[in-house]
């Protein structure tokens, strides 16, 4: 099939996010000046460059509290600083969990039981049992086109100042994913876990035609 994306797609749901897959899922701990501490799931979310590490998240859609913008990026705005949780399979139904549209002043963490520790470099604390935490710093918005006047589509960027990696996934210097059992976010309500893992070594030039294989 074929659609232009200017025109009803004609399918009971919104094939997009069933195309770029899988995301990785930016678990975002957060809080405003006062201290109220948040933390929600962004699959709109990527590392996008290396020196300085940085990344990247998009929030789409109002609030639904009062139509302002989302709490962790009214956070990140007001005190530049944000935690990226990675997460796992084991804290799967905690994440979703935190998805929920919560009103403003409530801790996420505390709603659905999970425990916190203090982050080094920043305010925001880090989800415990997650074994990957990066800390950061804000840099920039940048607002993206919208087709409802009422949405918002906004990406920030920040700057990954301090990572943290739990010892248990480590193995002979490299992060072993195998034992991190990350999740990513697929379409509609799926999802995938990080399990089956091969290497490609960099080709030199020239290179040879390819033929797909099993
Ligand atoms: C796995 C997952 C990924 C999500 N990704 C996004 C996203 O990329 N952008 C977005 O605006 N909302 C996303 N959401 C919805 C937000 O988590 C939800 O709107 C949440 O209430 C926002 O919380 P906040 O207002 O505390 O920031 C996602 C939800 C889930 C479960």
């Amino acid at each position: 099939m074929f659609y232009r994306t200017d025109e009803p797609h004609g399918l009971p749901h919104n094939p997009f996010n069933a195309l770029v897959v899988p995301r990785p899922i930016g678990w975002i701990s957060s809080q405003d000046s006062k201290g109220h501490v948040n933390l929600a799931p962004y699959s709109f979310f990527n590392a996008v460059a290396y020196s300085p590490p940085q990344v990247m998240f998009a929030t789409s859609g109002p609030h639904e509290e009062d139509d302002g913008l989302k709490d962790t990026i009214s956070n990140i705005q007001e005190t530049g600083e944000f935690v990226v949780n990675i997460a796992t399979w084991d804290l799967r139904h905690a994440m979703n969990a935190t998805s929920a549209p919560a009103p403003r002043d409530v801790d996420e963490f505390e709603a659905v039981g999970l425990e916190k520790e203090a982050s080094q470099m920043v305010g925001p604390p880090r989800v415990a049992a997650s074994p990957i935490h990066l800390e950061c710093t804000y840099d920039q918005t940048v607002e993206l086109p919208k087709t409802d006047p009422n949405d918002s589509n906004l990406v920030v960027f920040g700057t990954v100042v301090g990572i943290h990696i739990n010892d248990d996934i480590m193995a002979g210097g490299k992060v072993d994913l195998m034992k991190a059992d990350i999740i990513g976010r697929l379409g509609y309500r799926d999802y995938t876990r990080v399990t089956d893992i091969f290497s490609l070594a960099r080709p030199d030039w020239p290179i040879e035609p390819v033929e797909p294989v099993e």
